[in-house]
């Protein structure tokens, strides 16, 4: 544990500039700093250092941070780890807060199991290079299969000997506890405990920063009533839907070639990284998990999955793949030829030959996905509309606008089929998702009900794709643009975070002549209270996860310094939310000259006029959003052919003209605002 003093004197020492500039070449232009990125490949620098706010940001990739991510980003370190690394450099003492006897025990727990998997490692390792029964059985084995020397080595594989004692005796003596032994699975549970891997070459699964989490052990030669593969269980140190096999071995080249091949087993693994392409990683037996991806994603957000062409095997994964399309990734799929697994494909290859096959055979997930459905459904009409349910499906799973456009517009000419009719699917499916999610947000609101909460009076459109196809430069300059609402939450942000702590009229003090000295309050309290004044919300899921933090911190301290907190916040979306905005920082009076052509006025009276405007154009938005909402719930309840009673009709119709009485009100204040600065 390092406490918190010394972690605030680590960020206030450690130079932004400095720490960088390690690993990027800085020039300086203006009150910034700019580089080649290093978390992607680029000619021309887009990669921007402010010193002033400590903060780096790229305008290429979206990689943004302060000292301590960057270290965290480019040498996958963990928080603890940079901050050791920057503490280091920067002389400042760690004097690591003593742990209270219960975060001592589960530290001492976790660190004797490392210590033991890595003795055992160790042990079997030496076990295969200078036993004879290693050598002879083992070895040969792994050498006859094709595997070098210096991989064998790399990989710390090992053997287990046929003997039922000798790892219980050697790990023993060593005066291991015989229930941590028993824990990690390397000795069996009984009374008189046995070894758990026999006669078997043993792979060693490491993590992320090459410690031993766990061991799988193969045997030499099939046996009747074992399984081809043991594997360690599950542990305090080992939970398995959060490792990769091969992970360690494969993240730089992961970085470097900006792609991640993913196999099935342990041997696929070696067989590929020997040939030359060694950013492959294994999701060892299990089917691939949530945890696994955002691993992977830590270094690379391109997967190829790697099949060998059993077309039942392959739709059994359809499921993981959806889900990496969920995260967001770019999933492309290589199909080998009927009979091979990328292990024996790659024996007989050079590694030329094998980058240049997997280069060539490569697809993009959904037109794999299509390719192989069609093929199924032949010409039966039902089973290929459910098979364009199904992709559609997948589609609309991807985050990103663009890309769903893209695949939908590819997906409509491989099925031959109209461009329009597969967006319309997309689109209730969206809605459909967006209710759903919705649902379990408020569910989940109302279990917590100690969090602050935001009623919200209806619920706002769903954002769904355009129905006709965009204007490709249209579509590519603004990618997964925002809609005018949430544009206005985003500027409400803006300005707390820019500005928050700066001081202003209250509303009611302004409007009321009689108030001699008008009180003054902060941006953020007079923002908050407008809001929660007509009990309004944010509908952008990570704005209104910004706002309620606000919120929270402002309740529990008045005027808290909530930027730098929001900069180096561990949820990725709320941080670079933050650096944008705080980057986004353009002079309040300049942009106000050009865009009204007013003078510049005294700076408060401007950042006066700038809060105010936002938060009516933001209500504004709001009641738009909700007059169209009732005018189509009406349009609904009188074509349905339903039956519906007058009276019900003529609520809706009182509701929809409040709501327009209420447009007028927000739009008169906004002109106003806009007219006489002073008020
Ligand atoms: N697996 C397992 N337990 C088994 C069989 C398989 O955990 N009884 C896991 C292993 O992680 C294995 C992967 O599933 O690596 C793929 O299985 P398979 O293709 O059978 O094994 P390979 O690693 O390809 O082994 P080999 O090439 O030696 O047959
Ligand atoms: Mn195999």
């Amino acid at each position: 544990m390092i406490p918190p003093e010394t972690v605030q004197a680590i960020r206030d020492a450690a130079r932004i500039e400095e720490v960088v500039g390690d690993y990027v070449r800085l020039r300086r232009r203006g009150t910034n700093m700019f580089g080649l990125c290093p978390f992607h490949d680029e000619r021309t620098p887009s990669f921007s250092v402010a010193p002033a706010k400590g903060i780096y940001k790229c305008f290429g990739c979206g990689a943004a941070g302060d000292s301590v991510r960057f270290l965290m980003e480019l040498e996958h370190f963990t928080y603890p780890e940079a901050l050791r690394n920057l503490a280091k450099r920067y002389g400042i003492e760690i004097q690591e807060k003593e742990p209270d006897p219960e975060e001592k025990a589960a530290y001492d727990h976790r660190e004797s199991l490392f210590a033991i998997n890595e003795f055992a490692a160790k042990w079997f390792h030496s076990q295969l290079w200078e036993s004879e029964e290693g050598k002879l059985a083992g070895l040969s084995y792994l050498r006859e299969r094709g595997f070098t020397d210096e991989l064998i080595r790399e990989f710390r594989l090992g053997y287990a000997p046929k003997d039922w004692h000798s790892f219980a005796e050697a790990s023993t003596k060593e005066g291991y506890k015989v229930d941590y032994l028993k824990e990690l699975g390397l000795l069996t549970k009984n009374d008189k405990p046995t070894d758990m891997f026999r006669e078997r070459v043993m792979f060693p699964i490491l993590s992320a920063s090459g410690r031993t989490l766990a061991f799988g052990g193969r045997y030499l030669v099939k046996k009747e009533r074992s399984p081809k593969y043991i594997n360690s269980p599950e542990s305090l140190i080992y939970s398995k839907r959060d490792v990769l096999y091969g992970l360690f071995q494969a993240k730089q080249a992961m970085i470097k070639e900006d792609r991640c091949y993913l196999v099935e087993g342990y041997t696929d693994v070696l067989a590929l990284h020997q040939s030359g392409v060694k950013n492959v990683v294994a999701s060892s037996g299990t089917s691939l998990t949530t945890g696994q991806i955002r691993l992977i994603r830590r270094f690379t957000p391109q997967v190829t999955l790697l099949y060998d062409g059993d077309p039942a095997g392959i739709k059994a994964s359809f499921r993981g793949i959806d889900m990496l399309l969920e995260e967001g990734m770019q999933v492309r799929v290589v199909l080998f030829p009927e009979g091979e697994d990328p292990d024996s494909f790659a024996k007989n290859k050079s590694s030329d030959e094998l980058k240049a096959f997997l280069a060539d055979n490569e697809q993009g997930f959904i037109a794999f996905k299509t390719q192989l459905l069609i093929q199924d459904a032949g010409k039966d009409p039902l089973k290929k509309a459910e098979v364009l349910k199904e992709l559609v499906q997948s589609i609309a799973l991807v985050p990103d606008k663009l890309t769903r456009t893209l695949l939908i517009t590819d997906c409509a000419e491989r099925m031959g089929m109209d461009e329009g009719s597969l967006m319309t699917e997309l689109n209730s499916i969206l809605r459909r998702q967006f209710k759903k999610k919705q649902e379990a947000q408020e569910k989940q609101a109302q279990k917590t009900e100690a969090s602050p909460q935001v009623p919200f009076p209806q619920a706002p459109m769903p954002e769904v794709d355009d129905q006709r196809p965009q204007a490709p430069d249209e579509s590519t300059t603004i990618p997964d643009e925002l809609s005018l609402r949430h544009r206005q939450e985003r500027e409400l942000l803006r300005l707390i975070l820019l500005y928050g702590n700066e001081k202003m009229q209250a509303l009611e003090a302004a409007e009321d002549p009689a108030v001699q000295s008008p009180e003054l309050i902060s941006v953020t309290t007079f923002i908050l209270d407008e809001i929660h004044a007509d009990d309004l919300g944010f509908s952008h899921p990570t704005f209104l996860r910004a706002l309620e933090e606000i919120e929270t911190l402002e309740q529990e301290q008045r005027e808290a310094d909530i930027t730098p907190l929001f900069l180096r916040h561990s949820n990725m979306e709320i941080r670079t939310l933050a650096i944008n905005l705080v980057s986004d920082q353009h002079n309040l009076s300049e942009n106000w000259e050009k865009r009204y052509n007013i003078a510049t006025e005294k700076e408060e009276d401007l950042l006066r006029r700038n809060v105010m405007q936002s938060i009516f154009r933001f209500k504004l938005e709001v009641v738009r959003g909700l007059a169209e909402n009732a005018r189509n719930k009406l349009k609904e309840l009188t074509t349905s052919g339903a039956t519906f009673n007058e009276q019900q009709v003529m609520q809706m119709l009182r509701e929809i003209q409040n709501y327009v009485d209420l447009t007028q009100h927000f739009s008169r204040e906004l002109h106003r605002v806009v007219l006489n600065p002073s008020r």
